[in-house]
Order: structure tokens, then C-alpha cells, then sequence
């Protein structure tokens, strides 16, 4: 049996109480609270900063960050948190567009929006309270299956850097994944992308042949010069931390600005 000592030595433990008791008392300067990972919501600020920065890098004023899956707008409202600081620490102006039906889920399609474990009506908005609280996020109301093709002609969004996917099912990611075939003025070349549902537990039993799992695989089998691949790095670098193994990457092969330097300018390895 595992002992207390043992169980505060891992890694994973030691970690996750240091992260709580850094966010709980706002000890350290933002920045310092981002770096660590003890923000409420590290994956989101991930992406916003990585959105931001890369657009940065490319010369770009402006960039969006998109939720799909708002439901009743907490990870919307704490991502305009990390938009305000963001866009003071790179100078990137940074819009935001939440996607939601406003009503909660919808009823499944079929089998591969796991009824068995997703009811309709879960997870409904209350739009008046929602608006009366956020500050620069735009509500996309409707069902993503329309509302991700109108998107760019209603909205002329700045270029979108990430995207976070929390629709629960297969058949709505199916559709807001059609975001990503937008044409090249609306979207940064590389993206960091969060899906919510990928990982779960004993009941959801998340796998490929089902829910988002099955929606990213249907994309890259579609799609020959826009792909999406796990995001490697942050599960190297951590595999502890879970919502490493949520993140991907969007690459836009046939974007003009795909291959622009961005890394840094000296490599040379001094021979010693
Ligand atoms: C788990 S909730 C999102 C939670 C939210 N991201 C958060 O972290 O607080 C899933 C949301 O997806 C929305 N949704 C699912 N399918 C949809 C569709 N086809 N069109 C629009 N919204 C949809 C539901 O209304 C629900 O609010």
C-alpha cells in the first residue's frame, strides 16, 4: 500500500497542491500564476497565448480565439481574463466568439454521440445573465451546423489562432470542425486546439471510433492539405498534467503564410 510520504512525493500530487494553494491565495504576479499552471483554467490561457503569440511572430494585429460549446459561460468569461492580460503582454488585439445553442444538448444523432452517457437539455444557457457578464466575447447563438458556415461572412473575424471544442458529440464536432476549412484570410496557419472529450472516464470510454475522438479522425481522412495532429510537445514535457493529452494542432498546409520563419533566428551549435 502506498504511504502518505510516497503519495506527496509524486510528482503528479505534489504538483496539483502547489498549483491549488498558488491559485487559492493569488500568490505571484500573473504571469508567474500562468507559467505554472495554476491559473483556473491553464488550458484556456494556453490557448489564448499561443494564439496570441503566433500571430505575433507572423506580423498579424489581430487574432480570434473561439469556444465551441459555451453552456452557461464560465470558461468563456475566465478566457476574457486571460485575453485582457494576454493582449497587454504581446500587443495582440484579441477577439473572442462563443458557439452555443443556448438550449444544451441536443439529442443524439446516433450511437456516436454516446447516449449513454449525454442527455438533451444538459448544460443550458442563461443568455441575459451570460451577456450582462462578459465584456469583449461574442455569442454565436444557433446549431453549429449553420451557424459554422455563416460564421466568417456575418462576423469578419480576425484570424483564428485556437479553438477550444467542447461539444460533446460527434455530430456537432463534425460540423463546428468545418470551421477549419474557412478560407486562409480567417485563419492563422498553425493553431493550438483543446478537445474536451477525448480523454473521460470507465463510463464515457472514450475511443476512436466514436464521439470527438472518431470527428478528428473523420477530418484528416477528409482533408488532405488541413490536418490535425496531436500536440506532442506538451505531453512530453508533462504527461502528468491531463489536459496535456487534450491538446492538438491545426496545420494549414496551402496557407501563403505556412512556411514564415517564426523560430528563433540563431541555431548554430558552438563546437566546443
Ligand atoms: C459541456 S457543455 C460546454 C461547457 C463549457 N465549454 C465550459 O467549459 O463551461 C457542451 C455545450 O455544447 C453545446 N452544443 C452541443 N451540440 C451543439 C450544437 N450542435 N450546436 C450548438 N451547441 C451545441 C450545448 O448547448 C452545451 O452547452
Amino acid at each position: 500500500m502506498i504511504g502518505f510520504t510516497e503519495l506527496f512525493n509524486t510528482p503528479a500530487l505534489s504538483k496539483k497542491i502547489f498549483r491549488y494553494l498558488v491559485r487559492k491565495t493569488g500568490f505571484g504576479s500573473w504571469r508567474f500564476r500562468f507559467e505554472t499552471g495554476s491559473l483556473a483554467r491553464p488550458n484556456y490561457a494556453y490557448l489564448v497565448y499561443q494564439a496570441a503569440l503566433l500571430a505575433k511572430r507572423l506580423g498579424e494585429p489581430r487574432v480570434s480565439v473561439i469556444e465551441f460549446g459555451v453552456a452557461g459561460g464560465a470558461g468563456l468569461v475566465e478566457m476574457e481574463r486571460y485575453a485582457e492580460k494576454i493582449e497587454q503582454m504581446l500587443g495582440v488585439k484579441i477577439e473572442i466568439y462563443g458557439f452555443d445553442s443556448a438550449e444544451g444538448l441536443p439529442a443524439p444523432a446516433d450511437y456516436r454521440d454516446l447516449p449513454y452517457h449525454w442527455k438533451p437539455g444538459f448544460f443550458h444557457m442563461d443568455m441575459a445573465l451570460l451577456r450582462s457578464k462578459l465584456k469583449r466575447a461574442q455569442l454565436v447563438i444557433g446549431d453549429t451546423r449553420d451557424t459554422t458556415q455563416s460564421f466568417t461572412e456575418q462576423f469578419n473575424p480576425a484570424p483564428i489562432g485556437a479553438i477550444s471544442f467542447d461539444l460533446d458529440f460527434h455530430s456537432s464536432t463534425v460540423a463546428a470542425l468545418r470551421i477549419l476549412e474557412a478560407d486562409h484570410k480567417y485563419l492563422l496557419p498553425r493553431m493550438v486546439i483543446y478537445f474536451d472529450d477525448v480523454v473521460g472516464t470507465e463510463i464515457e470510454l472514450y475511443n476512436d471510433f466514436t464521439g470527438v475522438r472518431l470527428a478528428i479522425h473523420e477530418f484528416n481522412r477528409d482533408h488532405v492539405k488541413r490536418r490535425l495532429s496531436p500536440l506532442y510537445y506538451l505531453r512530453a514535457i508533462d504527461p502528468m498534467t491531463l489536459w496535456h493529452h487534450f491538446m492538438w494542432s491545426f496545420h494549414a498546409f496551402d496557407h501563403p503564410k505556412y512556411g514564415q520563419f517564426v523560430s528563433k533566428e540563431n541555431q548554430q551549435i558552438p563546437l566546443q
